[in-house]
């Protein structure tokens, strides 16, 4: 089946964050929303089918996660990233931020230390803050234009440290990282003694050219260490499903991690969770998704001569996953973080995430979400240019 990413569907009125959420935030409708990473495209139909298959049964009552849901996880990891998993090796998780929330609690205490590498998914910040452990930063560093790891400031930093967040594939700079740099995170982390939460939402969104490893494949060392979170729901555009879920190989983080879900009494999904699952791990989702890549590849390709002919000053970070695109804007005259905000949002009618808010690094970039039909991004597009014409950028 062919799908048709350049169809508009009207978001507008239907209480979604990315249009009406950004309508209330600022009181204005003649913005283009390219911010929170979800897509404008289509639901997948198989994913609408599943929950109206269990619409007819005609009890929403509470609900176990069926073998089926661990059976389609194993077969889609195995298959597709070869990661061997068993039904006991997984656990259903309420979304991702309220899972990494949780491993936070289970495995430190007040004070203890976590590492993150910032800029990256704000969240994680957030929750070391708010459950007041000590955020313990290893800056990524751009290297030629992409994100690479600072191996001798994660060595000093990691002794002490009882956690560290991995973002695999990373977000927002679209990283995919390679196999021997993860290899290196687990071993130093293993020689640390420090457990790593590896977040790969974005894992099957790897774009062309581009190998995702499972951190848990990298190495002996990563498997004792490793609690990995994942979940259809960006991929296939059903965030709002809220249905993830989180694996380990190590008996350990296991026995303290799902003991710890079950006690907090968050293992139950909704029930049309289950069944969206199982639709989108299937040979038809891949298809589905096949397709979405090759349409946000196009979009990627389409910004990145766009910018290089029209705003050659706005460098696209080149995304090997995903559909997000972090823009260096160092090279343009903004003075503050408020003349970068102002022009995207004041000139252009963009609104975009400000690199700011993903942490130390991220100050003078903005996270451009593309997953849109292409001719709405080239309004975008030419919106951005109007506006780099008028401050004589
Ligand atoms: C790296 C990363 N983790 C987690 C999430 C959100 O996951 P969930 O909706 O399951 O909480 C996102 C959403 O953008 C993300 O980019």
């Amino acid at each position: 089946m062919q799908y048709d990413f350049d169809k508009h569907v009207e978001r507008r009125g239907t209480d979604c964050l990315k249009y009406d959420g950004l309508f209330q935030m600022l009181g204005r409708s003649d913005v283009m929303p390219l911010w929170v990473a979800d897509m404008d495209f289509e639901t997948p139909p198989f994913v609408v089918r599943s929950i109206e298959q269990r619409l007819k049964q005609r009890v929403l009552g509470y609900t176990l996660p069926p073998a089926s849901f661990y059976k389609s996880i194993i077969n889609w990891m195995e298959r597709r990233h070869s990661v061997c998993l068993k039904a006991e090796d997984i656990h259903f998780v309420p979304g991702i931020v309220p899972a990494v929330h949780h491993a936070v609690c289970a495995f430190t205490e007040k004070g203890d230390k976590i590492l993150i590498q910032p800029p990256v998914y704000h969240p994680f910040a957030h929750i070391i803050y708010i459950n007041e452990r000590t955020r313990v930063e290893n800056p990524l560093q751009v290297v030629n234009g992409r994100f690479e790891m600072d191996f001798d400031d994660l060595e000093q930093k990691l002794p002490g440290c009882k956690l560290m967040i991995l973002c695999n594939p990373h977000n927002p700079g679209g990283r995919v990282w390679p196999l021997d740099v993860l290899q290196r995170v687990a071993k130093l982390c293993h020689k640390h003694g420090v457990k790593v939460l590896s977040d790969e939402i974005h894992s099957d969104m790897a774009l062309r050219g581009h190998c995702y490893t499972p951190f848990v494949n990298t190495c002996p060392e990563a498997r004792e260490i490793a609690l990995t979170m994942n979940a259809p729901s960006k991929v296939f555009n059903m965030p709002g499903v809220v249905v993830s879920y989180c694996y380990s190989l190590s008996p350990t983080i296991r026995e303290r991690y799902f003991t710890f879900l079950d006690q907090a009494d968050v293992a139950l999904g909704n029930i049309f969770s289950y069944g969206c699952l199982q639709a989108c791990y299937t040979e038809e989702g891949e298809e589905w998704l096949q397709q979405m890549l090759d349409y946000t590849q196009g979009n990627i390709k389409m910004v990145e001569s766009f910018l290089g002919v029209h705003c050659p000053k706005i460098k696209p970070m080149h995304p090997e996953a995903s559909f997000l695109i972090f823009l260096d804007n160092r090279e343009m005259p903004f003075a503050s973080a408020e003349e970068m905000r102002e022009f995207y949002l004041g000139k252009a009618h963009l609104y975009l995430n400000e690199g700011q808010t993903f942490g130390k690094g991220g100050e003078k970039f903005m996270r451009l979400n593309v997953a849109l039909p292409r001719a709405e991004l080239a309004s975008a597009l030419q919106q951005l240019q109007q506006a780099y014409i008028g401050i004589g950028a």
